[in-house]
C-alpha cells in the first residue's frame, strides 16, 4: 500500500521577513517536488506564506497551534475558521513542545484535532516518549495513552500523525530508523485494533532531528511515510533536499 509522502517544516519562533524572503528565493525547484510539502511560520507570518503559494501553488502553509473553540474572548488564541478562511492547509496539534511548556492535555489536544477536523482543516497530531519513558520501558504505554486520549472521537479520514520522540527534538539524536519505524509499526497497531481505523491509509512522519543526512534512510522504511521537521526546515536549500527526498 503506498500512502502518500509528506514533508513539513515546523518554524517554531524562528525567522522574520527577510528570513523568510531569503527562505523562498533559496528554494530549489518546487514545482518538481512530489509530496504534500509545507511550512508552519510564526502565526503572523502566515499570511506572508500564502502569498508565497502565487510563486508555487503546492506550497501548503500549517499553523503551528489552533484553538479548540470558536470565535469569542479567547485572548492570544487563533480561530480553527480564521484559519481556514486566511488559507491554513494544515495545523500542528499535540507538538511537545506544547504539552511540556504550555501544559496542553491529552483532552485539549483532542478537542483542538476534533475543532480543526469540523472546518476541514488538516491535523497533524504529535505524540511520543520522553528519554526517561523509554529507558523505563514505558514507551508503549505511553504512546498509546496519548494515542488513545488524543484521537477519541476522531475521523480517521482527516488526519495525519507524527511520531516525535522528544528525546530526540533538537537534540542532534536522531531515532534510529529501526527504531522509528517500530514506534511507527507500534501506532498502527493501536490505532487498528484499538481504534478500528484502517491503518494502511493513514501517514505517520516522524519527528526528531531529521536533516538531509539521515532523511532517505529514514523515509526508506516501511511505516515511516513523511517527516516533521524544526532546524533543518529553516533554510531553502536544507529544506529542498528533504522535500525531493520525499518525492522518489
Ligand atoms: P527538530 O524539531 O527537527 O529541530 O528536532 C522537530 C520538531 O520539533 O518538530
Amino acid at each position: 500500500m503506498s500512502r502518500k509522502k509528506y514533508m513539513l517544516g515546523n518554524w517554531k519562533m524562528n525567522h522574520g521577513l527577510e528570513e523568510i524572503d531569503n527562505f523562498l528565493s533559496d528554494l530549489d525547484s518546487p514545482s518538481s517536488f512530489n509530496c504534500f510539502w509545507g511550512i508552519a511560520p510564526q502565526a503572523i507570518h502566515i499570511l506572508r506564506m500564502i502569498k508565497a503559494k502565487k510563486r508555487s501553488p503546492n506550497l501548503k502553509v500549517g499553523s503551528q497551534n489552533c484553538s479548540e473553540n470558536d470565535f469569542g474572548a479567547f485572548t492570544g488564541e487563533l480561530a480553527v475558521q480564521t484559519l481556514v478562511e486566511a488559507g491554513v492547509d494544515f495545523t500542528l496539534a499535540g507538538h511537545s513542545e506544547r504539552r511540556s511548556l504550555y501544559s496542553e492535555s491529552d483532552e485539549l489536544i483532542n478537542a483542538k484535532v476534533i475543532k480543526a477536523q469540523s472546518e476541514n482543516l488538516l491535523p497533524v497530531f504529535c505524540l511520543g516518549e520522553t528519554l526517561e519513558e523509554r529507558d523505563s520501558g514505558k514507551m508503549e504505554n505511553v504512546l498509546e495513552g496519548q494515542l488513545l486520549s488524543g484521537l477519541k472521537n476522531v475521523d480517521s479520514k482527516n488526519i495525519v500523525i507524527a511520531y516525535e520522540p522528544v528525546w530526540a527534538i533538537g537534540t542532534g539524536k536522531t531515532a534510529t530508523p529501526e527504531q522509528a519505524d517500530e514506534a511507527h509499526a507500534f501506532i498502527r497497531k493501536v490505532i487498528t485494533e484499538k481504534l478500528d481505523w484502517d491503518a494502511n491509509k493513514i501517514s505517520i512522519l516522524y519527528g526528531g532531528s531529521v536533516k538531509p543526512a539521515n532523511v532517505v534512510e529514514l523515509l526508506g522504511k516501511e511505516n515511516i511515510d513523511g517527516a516533521l521537521v524544526g532546524g533543518a526546515s529553516l533554510t531553502g536549500a536544507s529544506f529542498s533536499a528533504l522535500c525531493k527526498a520525499a518525492s522518489n
